[in-house]
């Protein structure tokens, strides 16, 4: 898993694995370009490998070493969470439609680092959550499943991230089980389930 914040997916990630008998995947690594985050703590406490990759500037460089050490560990895909880096096209390339990642917003709206803020600014009545397969472009590629959520009129930021993740710490995890069950296919830029 790729994460830079706090980790509250991860650790959905982590619950589901270890009170799903069927849930089919394993986290084997957790990456961070931040030292600091707490996604890291929560790996440690789960016992799962935790790991720093620093941003040097330089993406193509920062990528391949996340590869490297994905590679390590023998990933089959990558679940990003939070994770404020793009990738470069390597990882495309390493891991094709094997990198997922969950964005607040009902994407194409909203994409980028502010999604919550930029719903209430732009004044929608719903929102949401989305997940899908990472492209070369940022918050983009096939979506694999969304989520609405209502948003109230006295909602600020905090109060309509939350309920965007409390959709998030359900959705995610099924996604990832379905990913792990090779149940999640792209034919024309269209993800089909099955
Ligand atoms: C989530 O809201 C996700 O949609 C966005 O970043 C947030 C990460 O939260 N990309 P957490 O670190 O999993 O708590």
């Amino acid at each position: 898993m790729l994460v830079s914040g706090s980790g509250s997916n991860l650790q959905a990630l982590i619950d589901a694995a270890r009170d799903d008998p069927e849930f089919g995947a394993e986290i084997v690594v957790v990456i961070s370009d931040r030292s600091e985050a707490g996604a890291l703590a929560r790996a440690r406490s789960a016992g799962i490998a935790a790991q720093v990759v620093d941003y040097t500037g330089d993406r193509t460089e920062f990528t391949r070493r996340i590869c490297e050490t994905t590679a390590g560990y023998q990933a089959e895909a990558l679940v990003l969470a939070g994770f404020m880096r793009i990738l470069s096209a390597e990882a495309i390339a390493m891991y094709p439609n094997r990198i997922v990642n969950i964005h607040p917003s009902l994407l194409p709206a909203f994409p980028g680092a502010r999604a919550v803020q930029q719903a209430l600014d732009a004044g929608v009545e719903v929102s949401g959550v989305t997940v899908h397969f990472v492209d070369e472009q940022v918050d983009h590629g096939p979506v694999i499943a969304q989520r609405s959520v209502m948003v109230h009129v006295d909602d600020d930021e905090v109060s309509l991230h939350a309920r965007i993740q409390a959709e998030e710490h359900e959705l995610y995890p099924r996604v990832v089980k379905a990913l792990a069950a090779g149940r999640l296919q792209v034919q024309d830029g269209e993800v089909i389930w099955s």
